[in-house]
């Protein structure tokens, strides 16, 4: 655990007033959670140094350990979210670059197949993320389910279009049973422009070895 409370988050603001079929209400709620997520991270990374500067930091000690573990949930809802709204604007114009479009068809077979698979995964019960991920590796483009904001993350590859797909993110503008309306609003507001910005600073690593 490194000592990093002295450097505490600070939340990011978003001026997403105006989605098409994202209430401003939603959104205003939203943010507050998301505010939430960056306040128990701080508060989180505090007490793991207080108990590290005690002498407390064992992993046979039940405090450290279940402070340690909340941290991967309160982190990664804190970044999660910040993904989410970054990736979207009122009123977007940008389309997927020539660039992006190449790699979803390289990895889909087509921009289609991509959506459609995004949101089988968005669609699927329970409460969650769907991601698409690009493996910085190879530069593959793939579709994950996350739960729990820590859960299901592949390690090291960078989120491109984040969708949370948690009940707070729609509940206030659609039932339960309308979520496919929910995400078919949260596409017509995707900021195409960050993502695109995403995939650019994810330039593969290495090519993929061919079978
Ligand atoms: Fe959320």
């Amino acid at each position: 655990m490194a000592l990093l409370s002295s450097v505490p988050y600070k939340a990011r603001e978003f001026n997403l007033s105006g989605l098409q079929g994202i209430s401003d209400k939603t959104l205003e709620i939203h943010l507050g959670l998301y505010k939430g997520y960056v306040e128990q991270t701080n508060r989180l990374t505090e007490q793991l140094e207080q108990m590290v500067r005690a002498g407390q930091a064992s992993g046979a000690n039940p405090a450290y350990a279940e402070v340690t573990r909340r941290l991967g949930f309160e982190y990664d809802g804190m970044i999660l979210h910040e993904y989410y709204f970054g990736n979207l604007k009122p009123q977007p114009s940008a389309q997927p670059s020539p660039e992006l479009r190449q790699a979803i068809d390289a990895s889909f077979g087509s921009y289609d197949v991509f959506m459609t698979d995004f949101k089988a995964v968005g669609s699927m019960r329970g409460i969650g993320w769907a991601i698409l991920f690009q493996d910085p590796m190879t530069g593959k483009l793939s579709n994950h389910w996350i739960t729990l904001h820590q859960d299901g993350n592949p390690a090291g590859f960078k989120p491109l279009l984040v969708m949370d797909v948690w009940e707070h993110a729609y509940l206030l503008d659609y039932k339960p049973a309308e979520k496919s309306r929910y995400m078919e609003a949260f596409i017509a507001n995707v900021d195409w422009d960050a993502v695109n910005r995403r995939f650019s600073a994810a330039a593969a690593e290495r090519p993929a070895v061919a079978a």
